[in-house]
């Protein structure tokens, strides 16, 4: 079927716009009871341009629905990433009528600023919308924070920050985090600099994000900060940082430098804000290695499967745990358990369940001392490999024989990913769709997404396990997310 959202490669329970282009997740705020999702966005074609706010909602963070554009370009320039709050208590003076402002904060990139050869064409600048985020009013202050002439000045993410009653903002300048503070979200004072001489610098810091998150009782701060290029697996990848926040400074407890996803393509991710407890994780399913070169018609590029954060101590260090958000169950067809033994005669999970998904969870556990791989392979000789390599205590995908690479020169690779544990088997949880894979292993302590695009769907699933005890072998089937 080639309808909108049934197209070659279009992932069936990941968001993609309906047509265009879309990069970076922005404004990702949740209000009476919507997830609302705004995201960088071309709609006059497939690759990169000037970019406006696409948006999409949902109720339950799996079905989307793409609502119309939120933020154009003016003369302030390009619409580039942000974030989005609700000022339930009106701080900004926006509200009107007793209606709650949500306030959109996010950077205008001038292109003619840029061309001009000046180094102060990036400044932040904010929206309202008094009608549950349907419509959005530019503020006609704008811009908010003007640029002290640092080429790279973007990506605003904004919380209410409770202990000191203050708006705090996380910006990428550079080669580092620069936090602001503000009581009205329009006059921002600069508090600290984070990072210079801390994480990975292979490249441009981008799209920070700063929240707390319990462990044991003990309250942490988790700081994302995307890098371009200088990821473990070449170009575009997310590092974090665990420490404290007292309102002004942010101090990590541990200077080793950790990924939030070691795959290819987790970048740009953020939090939703206004979840409470929860903290839920949504990253852009590309790099900008190949963004713009990828094999698709109508659309390119999608997002991650929404990820739950949480924290774990292990080998003396506190970690990151992602894990996809429980409400994915609610697309869940069937969970089919499969006897690893029924899998020895043609070692093919499709053929046991008689069924061939293109999207399904696929989940076991192992002893992890031995190797194994899960092989997603056609009648074409297309074939992706899943697996561990036990010996260098890594975990890896393999698309060099996936399908279509010959579109960007760096495709065609093998990602690796550590196993950041020794505490425990392994426990394996894969995500697959149209094009893509989400490793979730130890629990999520490693991560690993990869995209991939074979001319012919996979009709074969197999373990190939050398040996291995496989326990708890199961398959989710999902149902498509669009109708
Ligand atoms: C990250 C990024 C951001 C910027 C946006 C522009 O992918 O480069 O830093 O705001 O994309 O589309």
């Amino acid at each position: 079927k080639s309808t909108p959202y049934h197209d070659q490669y279009r992932p069936q329970a990941h968001f993609s716009p309906k047509k265009w282009w879309t990069n970076d997740p922005n404004g990702m705020v949740y209000y009476k009871g919507t997830y609302h999702l705004f995201f960088q966005h071309y709609p006059k074609a497939t690759v990169w341009g000037p970019m406006h706010w696409g948006h999409a909602t949902s109720k339950d963070l799996v079905h989307w629905k793409e609502q119309p554009i939120a933020l154009y370009p003016d003369k302030l320039g390009y619409i580039f990433s942000g974030s989005a709050v609700v000022d339930k208590d009106n701080t900004s003076g926006l509200g009107a009528n007793g209606k709650t402002p949500m306030v959109a904060i996010f950077t205008h990139h001038d292109p003619k600023g840029e061309k001009a050869g000046g180094s102060k064409f990036q400044n932040q600048s904010l929206a309202y919308s008094l009608d549950e985020g349907q419509t959005w009013v530019k503020y006609k202050g704008n811009p908010v924070i003007k640029n002290p002439g640092i080429r790279d000045f973007r990506d605003p993410k904004v919380f209410w920050y409770e202990d000191g009653k203050k708006w705090v903002m996380s910006l990428a300048t550079k080669d580092r985090i620069t936090f602001y503070s503000s009581a009205n979200l329009k006059e921002w004072k600069k508090e600290s600099e984070f990072g210079e001489k801390l994480g990975a610098h292979g490249g441009v810091w981008e799209c920070p994000d700063m929240f707390p998150l319990k462990l044991n009782g003990k309250e942490y701060w988790v700081l994302l900060v995307s890098i371009n290029p200088g990821g473990p697996n070449e170009g575009s990848a997310t590092q974090y940082f665990v420490g404290h926040f007292d309102g002004r400074t942010f101090t990590p407890i541990s200077t080793k430098t950790k990924w939030i996803d070691f795959g290819p393509d987790d970048y740009a991710g953020v939090t939703w804000g206004n979840t409470g407890k929860r903290k839920i994780f949504l990253g852009w399913m590309s790099n900008w290695r190949y963004a713009n070169q990828t094999p698709t018609k109508a659309w390119r590029n999608a997002m991650t499967i929404p990820r739950e954060l949480s924290l774990e101590l292990t080998e003396g260090d506190i970690f990151l745990r992602s894990t996809p958000v429980e409400e994915l169950d609610k697309i869940v067809n069937k969970t089919i358990k499969v006897d690893p033994a029924n899998l020895a005669k043609n070692n093919n999970i499709f053929a046991v369940i008689k069924q061939t998904p293109s999207q399904y969870v696929l989940k076991f556990n192992t002893q992890a001392s031995n190797n194994y791989s899960v092989v997603l392979s056609n009648a074409f000789g297309e074939q992706l490999t899943v697996g561990y390599d036990a010996k260098t205590m890594r975990y890896y995908v393999d698309r060099t024989r996936a399908g279509q690479t010959k579109f960007d020169k760096s495709f065609a690779q093998i990602a690796y990913a550590p196993r950041l544990t020794t505490s425990m088997g392994t426990n394996l949880q894969l995500v697959v769709d149209a094009s893509s894979i989400e490793l979730f292993a130890d629990g999520g302590l490693t991560v690993l997404t990869s995209q991939f695009f074979p001319k012919k769907p996979y009709t074969r699933l197999g373990i190939v396990n050398h040996g291995m005890e496989i326990e708890h072998l199961q398959i989710q089937p999902l149902k498509s997310i669009w109708q």
